[in-house]
């Protein structure tokens, strides 16, 4: 689908790590970075989280905290909050089923495995896994991200992470936008995730451009957009 945008938001320490040791919640960025995340989800049709995130995070992935971008979007003649995608090999685990009985958009399913009869407000969307990182470009990912946003219409799909998926993402070239967050902390760790996935992988075959249309200084963070060059 040829205008479909593809955004990317991400918080990274100063040593540009994605997460600290700790299981927990990724909130290491300010209250100012918390505003700029529902700002980013304001305009997009659907959200894309990995399955991860979604746990870790315990994301409700609407913006229910914000009816003034809500209600903007409906006099745009929007559903008030985005759709909710999320990429998973466990689409029947309980914490999708109480992603969908939280207030917003309806759910989206990516997964290996096709749930027979997923519960109320949940579609399950069934992609082929087997990919190689030989060959990202030919993820099935980027294809069912594509033909879903062609079904339901959707112009613009923006992921919240984690590092896996984004890496998936941006390996097979299907980001336009990336907006960074750059903190006040150094996390260290050879192996920790990065906006580029766990350290331990290996760089990707090309590396892409990037141009600078945003850099705003608040809170002691940098906040970066980044449009694709190439
Ligand atoms: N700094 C930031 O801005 C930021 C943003 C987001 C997240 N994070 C942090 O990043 C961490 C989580 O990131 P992550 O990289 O571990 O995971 P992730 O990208 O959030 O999620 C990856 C998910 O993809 C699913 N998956 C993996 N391979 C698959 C396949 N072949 N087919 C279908 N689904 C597949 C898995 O689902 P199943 O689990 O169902 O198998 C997995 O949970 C957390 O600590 C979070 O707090 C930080």
């Amino acid at each position: 689908m040829a205008g479909l945008l593809v955004s990317l938001n991400f918080a990274l320490s100063a040593d540009g790590k994605a997460a600290t040791r700790e299981p927990g919640p990724s909130g290491f960025a300010s209250s100012a970075d918390h505003q700029r995340l529902l700002d980013l989800r304001a305009p997009a049709d659907a959200l894309l989280v990995g399955h991860a995130t979604l746990r870790a995070d315990s994301m409700s992935m609407n913006l229910a905290s914000r009816p003034d971008l809500a209600a903007a979007r409906e006099t745009r003649r929007k559903p008030p909050h985005p759709a909710r995608i999320v990429l998973t090999r466990h689409p029947d685990s309980a914490d999708l089923a109480d992603l969908a009985a939280k207030p917003g958009g309806p759910v989206h399913l990516l997964s290996p495995v096709k749930l027979p009869s997923p519960p109320a407000g949940i579609s399950c969307h069934r992609i082929d896994t087997t990919r190689a990182d030989a060959d990202p470009q030919a993820d099935p990912l980027a294809g069912a991200l594509t033909a879903l946003a062609t079904a339901k219409k959707w112009d613009h799909i923006h992921c919240e992470g984690g590092p896996t998926l984004a890496r998936r993402l941006l390996a097979c070239g299907l980001v336009g936008r990336l907006h960074l967050t750059i903190t006040h902390h150094l996390f260290g760790g050879g192996t920790s995730h990065t906006l580029t996935g766990p350290g331990w992988l290996p760089p990707f075959q090309a590396s892409s451009r990037w141009t600078t249309t945003e850099r705003v200084i608040r809170e002691n963070e940098i906040f970066l957009t980044l449009q694709r060059s190439n």
